[in-house]
């Protein structure tokens, strides 16, 4: 049994008497946990290996089960991240539950992380819940309102050891590619600036960044030719190694591949999905190798779903028992996952190392 990994509640055990901590967190006891330094050193060692730790969004069982099954059996590190929707959807007392139990039923770590966090309040509630990690997503704020914003979760989190994750530019995605220079769509006005952020790094004292480089959320990305914009972002990666933050971990949102066996399975049992398109897996790998060291997926574990729901419904309209669609779906979440892990982030095989 693994124990250099806590759980992401088990800090609450060496602060137990804080005002706010609910029993339940501190009498929790653990045998596995993923601490948070140990969380840094998971990220130090896949910057080493240029191997890249995929961020899974999660909101059911299913998913949940689906994800750490095949990161266990493929030896390899996690991350499940929870939205605000998630949190809303779930219920965060059921979401640790099912994840306390994913837990005790794995080795592999798990590091726990809330993905875009709107504001200091979320973060708050979810370093206080003892997340590894938490994002605070002021990307649509002025530069100077972004710092201040994640300052001030940082200031909080570093205390209990938690990670923090903020976001500079907007995932517009490469449609909006040709707008003038500077104007609302132009590449200018939604990338990444490289020295911007380094700025934005020191300034703040986030411990990653997400970067905006042609990337979107959902399943429709690209209008046209699919891709990154990978040299801007070895501009970004080089321009933080140059100011002297070192091989500084870059976190890339909106990386489902939007696999097209999926749209034609989800769209020949009923669904209408035209025109889907994700990040080519080419590009991931390129952004792996270059020192993405988290890469958010959900819509492709969306997607599975679906898929395997549907045929299901289509070929059996007569089943009405959830577990004989919901169990193919999380099979089909499974195998898109182990594929993730094996030949896209290349991070299996890496989980005790
Ligand atoms: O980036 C957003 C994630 O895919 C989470 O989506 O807010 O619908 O849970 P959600
Ligand atoms: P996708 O929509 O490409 O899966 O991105 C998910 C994400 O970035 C979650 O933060
Ligand atoms: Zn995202």
């Amino acid at each position: 049994m693994t124990v250099f990994f806590v759980s992401f509640w088990e800090r609450r055990i060496i602060i137990p008497f804080r005002r706010g901590t609910p029993g339940w967190l501190i009498t929790t006891i653990k045998t596995k946990t993923y601490a948070t330094d140990t969380y840094q050193r998971t990220i130090a060692k896949a910057l080493k290996g240029k191997y890249a730790l995929g961020a899974f969004n999660v909101n059911n069982m299913e998913l949940i089960q689906a994800i750490v099954e095949a990161c266990e059996e493929e030896k390899a590190p996690l991350i499940l991240q929870i939205s605000k929707g998630a949190r809303q959807y779930a219920n965060p007392v059921y979401l640790k539950k099912l994840i306390e139990a994913a837990v005790s039923l794995s080795n592999v770590p798990i590091a726990v992380h809330l993905d875009h966090g709107d504001t200091f309040d979320l973060c708050k509630q979810c370093i206080d819940e003892g997340f590894t990690s938490v994002m605070i997503d002021a990307s649509h704020e002025p530069f100077e309102k972004n710092v201040e914003i994640c300052k001030k979760v940082v200031d909080y989190a570093h205390k209990f050891n938690c990670s923090v994750e903020g976001e500079l530019g907007h995932l517009v995605g490469a449609q909006f590619d040709e707008g003038e220079e500077g104007g609302a769509h132009s590449t200018s006005g939604h990338y990444t600036n490289p020295d911007e952020a380094v700025k934005f790094v020191k300034e703040s004292g986030v411990d990653s960044l997400a970067v905006a480089i042609g990337n979107s959320h959902g399943a429709y990305k690209f209008k046209g030719e699919q891709h990154l914009d990978l040299e801007r972002l070895k501009a970004i990666k080089k321009a933080l190694m140059d100011a002297g933050l070192g091989d500084y971990p870059l976190v890339l949102h909106g990386a489902s591949s939007v696999p097209q066996y999926l749209v034609a399975e989800i769209n020949k049992y009923g669904g209408k999905m035209p025109d889907a398109q994700g990040v080519p897996e080419a590009d991931i790998e390129v952004a792996r190798r270059v020192g993405c060291t988290k890469v958010n997926i959900d819509t492709d574990l969306r997607l599975a779903m679906t898929a395997g729901i549907r045929k299901v419904f289509t070929e059996t309209p007569k089943e009405f028992d959830p577990r004989k669609y919901l169990g193919p779906a999380r099979a089909c979440v499974k195998d898109l996952v182990r594929h993730k892990v094996k030949d896209v982030l290349c991070c299996a095989g890496h989980a005790f190392d």
